[in-house]
């Protein structure tokens, strides 16, 4: 108890989050006390077997596309624990259809006011067809802006110029990006976008999972340091401050 007061108070000073990674694009971060999970793949993924998806706490998923290996657990999740899914339209009415009432569907550009903080989704290029084959939209990511901190979830994206327009509205505290390459940006390309997004901290994700998108860590971590970033690699269940 004295010991989460303690940790609050830490993290109001330092403006840091606690951030879980839970396997490939799956994060888990509270914030001002609502459990906020992030594109949940954790019972398919057989590096994740020691996560119990059926322990996961959630009071929102957001969900930046609609593939397999970012939806696959939404329903399970959401409909335990009764989180609103937070989404772009069509995926949003895709798990309404599925009975996952609580929802709030968004689109490209448009930010919300929720109840820990403002949320704005923006643009990704990659693709998001639904794992049944509908279309799932656009894919998107989303930018957090809160009492305890910015960040940007980029979602599965390439690097693209529209990540630019970040910064001119938010200040960022750090980024979670995609590093895997094959089908999003590399570490290179992240290393880019941590720079037109304008941070010196960034959370890896959408990693190792496949063989496709397997990474050399300590490279990855150097050829960030070298730019004057830092890149935070989490083993699946741990966390860190950002
Ligand atoms: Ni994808
Ligand atoms: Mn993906």
């Amino acid at each position: 108890m004295v010991h989460d007061a303690l940790n609050f108070v830490v993290s109001i000073i330092l403006s840091t989050m606690k951030v879980t990674f839970l396997g490939h694009a799956t994060i888990y971060v509270e914030i001002n006390g609502k459990k906020i999970l992030f594109d949940p793949f954790v019972s398919p993924n057989e590096l994740a077997k020691d996560i119990d998806v059926d322990a996961i706490e959630a009071d929102y998923i957001f969900v930046s596309h609609g593939h397999e290996d970012h939806v696959a657990d939404v329903e399970r999740i959401a409909k335990r624990t009764g989180a609103t899914i937070v989404s772009n339209f069509e995926i949003a009415m895709w798990f309404n259809a599925k009975g996952c009432t609580n929802y709030h569907p968004m689109n490209h550009g448009g930010k919300w006011k929720f109840d820990f903080g403002t949320v704005k989704y923006v643009n990704a290029v990659h693709s998001s067809t639904l794992p049944d084959g509908k279309s799932g939209g656009n894919p998107g990511g989303f930018v957090f802006e809160t009492s305890q901190g910015n960040f940007y979830y980029a979602g599965d994206t390439a690097l693209t110029m529209d990540m630019k327009l970040i910064p001119l509205s938010t200040k960022l505290d750090f980024a979670i990006l995609p590093i895997g390459d094959n089908f999003t940006m590399g570490v290179d390309d992240a290393i880019q976008a941590a720079q037109f997004v304008q941070v010196e901290k960034v959370l890896a994700m959408h990693f190792d999972t496949f063989g496709f998108i397997r990474v050399d860590h300590k490279q990855a971590i150097a050829k960030f340091r070298e730019a004057d970033i830092q890149l935070t690699l989490l083993g699946i269940g741990e966390s860190a401050e950002m």
